[in-house]
């Protein structure tokens, strides 16, 4: 594998990557440039919505041009990216429900093989600074890297993606245009052109979020509202901001043992985060069943009987959904209808059908 190609990407602070073979070959001379290109492509415009934090991704490392961001939806919808071209980033994140996989429990990838996560929506990824269930990528920039070289997905030699994108004219082309006029795909153009798609992906137009905005089409029910003061007093604290997370690692309760899918212990090795995960946003979540990391709930119904009346006793579950020795969250049949109601506020189909980002 040439190393290489691949030295002059980004310029932050590499994160922890989840094998050794993408260590190697992300931190090797890595940040050794960091150079802009010089592109007089028209900057695209990234979303930046009032309720939401300062983004965490710096954009000013990968200004998003049209060139850039439509190469990256080019590369982000096709198979070219997977061992045998069977398998694209979009088979498993479908635009229509917020790049996620419906139906799915676990994603299936190439050769019809199974992992052991359920695939995550692709949405508001600069305000994260890490990624996966586990944490297991810290750079936007390097996910790519991590589906391609996954065995149960893409399968595939990142250096070899490159080397079929560099013997297609055409790539070579949209390559040439988007980044500077040089001739030959890099592999740092590669993964630059899909972190300009995926920072594009921002989904901030639920009713919720015009609600909170003052903006119109923002008027919620009676029921909503209460389904939203609920949730502050019973949710917000791990599912916290208008991000809907509070970006921390936590277990809440659907396995009594964690023995396919440590989770967070998979990465940091501590014996008390072992059952931890990412607390996911709730952002399109009507839209991305089934749940959890291991896709156990089909609907939300079951999601919110998990927490009333599901939740499993371990070593490192959240102490918030053990009090005073209750395990669980009490919620009344009025609470869960009204979570309910106002879970669906969250669900954006201005983001999920948006045309600029389907093939
Ligand atoms: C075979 C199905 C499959 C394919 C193909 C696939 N993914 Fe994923 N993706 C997943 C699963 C499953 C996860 C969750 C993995 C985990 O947490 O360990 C995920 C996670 C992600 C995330 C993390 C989101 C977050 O909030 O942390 C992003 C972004 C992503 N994938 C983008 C891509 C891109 C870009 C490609 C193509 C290069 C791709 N995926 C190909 C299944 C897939
Ligand atoms: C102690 C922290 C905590 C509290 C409190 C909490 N959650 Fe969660 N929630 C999590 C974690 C962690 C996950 C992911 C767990 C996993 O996949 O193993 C999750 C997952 C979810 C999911 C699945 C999302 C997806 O995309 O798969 C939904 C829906 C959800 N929570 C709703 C709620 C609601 C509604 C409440 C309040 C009744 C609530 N949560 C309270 C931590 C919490």
């Amino acid at each position: 594998m040439s190393i290489s190609i691949f030295n002059t990407i980004g310029c932050g602070a590499v994160g922890r990557s989840r094998t050794l073979t993408l260590l190697a070959f992300v931190v090797a001379g890595l940040f050794s440039s960091c150079k802009k290109d010089e592109t007089d492509a028209k900057t695209y415009e990234v979303f930046l919505p009032s309720n939401f934090p300062a983004p965490e991704y710096d954009l000013s490392q990968n200004p998003v041009t049209k060139e850039g961001f439509e190469l990256g939806r080019k590369l982000f919808y096709d198979p070219i990216m997977s061992r045998d071209s069977t398998i694209a980033c979009a088979d498993c994140h479908i635009s229509f429900s917020a790049f996620s996989h419906p139906d799915h429990a676990v994603s299936h990838g190439i050769d019809g093989l199974l992992g052991k996560r359920n695939a995550l929506p692709v949405q508001n990824l600069i305000w994260q600074s890490s990624y996966f269930w586990d944490g297991g990528v810290g750079q936007m920039d390097f996910i790519p890297l991590n589906a391609i070289t996954n065995p149960v997905e893409m399968d595939e030699d990142p250096a070899h993606v490159v080397a079929k994108l560099n013997a297609n004219a055409n790539y070579r082309g949209l390559f040439k245009a988007a980044f500077a006029g040089q001739d030959t795909v890099t592999g740092p153009h590669m993964l630059q052109a899909l972190a300009q798609f995926m920072a594009m992906l921002v989904s901030a137009n639920s009713r919720y979020d015009h609600h909170v905005r003052n903006e119109p089409g923002g008027n919620m029910s009676a029921q909503e509202l209460t389904g939203l003061q609920v949730f502050q007093e019973k949710c917000a604290t791990c599912h916290a901001t208008d991000l809907f997370t509070d970006r921390q690692y936590r277990n809440n309760g659907i396995l009594n043992s964690f023995t396919i899918d440590h989770g967070r212990n998979e990465v940091s090795t501590l014996p008390e985060d072992v059952g931890k995960f990412r607390v996911p946003s709730l952002r399109n979540v009507a839209l991305t069943a089934p749940y959890m990391h291991n896709g156990k709930f089909k609907t939300l119904e079951a999601v919110l009987e998990h927490y009333a009346s599901g939740v499993k006793d371990s070593p490192t579950l959240d102490p918030l959904l053990k009090q005073n020795g209750q395990l669980g969250i009490p919620l009344t049949a009025g609470d869960k209808e009204a979570l309910l109601a106002f879970l669906k506020t969250l669900t954006d189909q201005d983001f999920a059908r948006d045309v600029r980002f389907q093939k």
